[in-house]
């Protein structure tokens, strides 16, 4: 099965991410050689960047386009980066419409920098009741989640999935990140890992080296392929499979 990257900023001009059509196409092709099939792109939606759902979908059908003129075998689907003060303010259909990979009942929503974000359990399980599933983005850049990564187990138990991304997990983004990723996912508190691509390169999305660092084999593929694919589907996480797991025993419990 193909990997699934669920968060990128590939679509153009919109945001941080892709300047241009050539730099889009540039990332769509450094994530198809590293063995990406779908790619959500997901634009920031907040105060400084408040990408429109027109906006979205109109740069998602120029990427598209472009993508199949240049061979490049990558399927782009469309998606946002939800900003949580902005939540309340968008509309049902804005939120549809910006549902991951084009299920509207899938939603990315940033996990801020710094601070905690007060009530966000709740706004997980209000989005729950109403038939959506938070996917939380990087919470492990979170200098707060570095401290304390248990504290997201709330959020996980009112149904929100967890996404890694890929250049925390092998060290590229430094070692506080890659050491609360590896925490979150001993934790099983880590569910999906997505590149978060602004740029072309390895440096930028590497999703094949984050699938590396966690080992490779059955873990990998569930984080970066058998996960999302569930979540786009709208199906039942699978099972995790072994690797990383909560360490046990004397030992364990002492190095927690
Ligand atoms: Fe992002």
């Amino acid at each position: 099965m193909a990997v699934i990257d669920l968060h990128s900023h590939i679509l153009p001009g919109l945001d941080d991410g892709a300047r241009n059509l050539e730099e889009a196409i540039e990332i769509a092709r450094s994530m198809a050689d590293d063995g990406v099939g779908v790619v959500s792109a997901t634009p920031h939606v907040r105060d400084d960047y408040p990408t429109s759902p027109d906006a979205m979908e109109a740069a998602l059908g120029l990427v598209r386009s472009a993508v199949a003129e240049a061979g490049i075998a990558l399927d782009v689907r469309g998606g946002g980066e939800i900003a949580l003060d902005r939540l309340g303010s968008l509309a049902d259909d804005s939120l549809a419409r910006f549902g991951l990979g084009g299920n509207p009942r899938l939603l990315l929503l940033e996990y801020p920098y710094h601070g905690r974000p007060l009530g966000l359990e709740h706004e997980c399980a209000r989005l729950r009741q109403r038939g959506i599933v938070t996917v939380i983005a990087h919470p492990e850049r979170n200098l707060s989640v570095q401290e304390r990564p248990g504290d997201l187990e709330e959020v996980v138990r009112a149904g929100a999935v967890v996404q890694l991304t890929a250049a925390s997990v092998d060290g590229r983004l430094g070692r506080a990140s890659a050491g609360c990723a590896r925490r979150l996912l001993e934790l099983e508190l880590a569910h999906l890992i997505a590149s978060d691509a602004h740029a072309a390169g390895v440096r930028e999305a590497g999703m094949s080296q984050a699938a590396a660092a966690v080992g490779g084999g059955e873990l990998a593929r569930w984080l970066t392929s058998d996960v999302p694919a569930a979540l786009l589907e709208g199906d039942e996480l699978p099972a995790r499979p072994a690797g990383l797991r909560r360490r046990g025993g004397l030992l364990g419990r002492l190095r927690r």
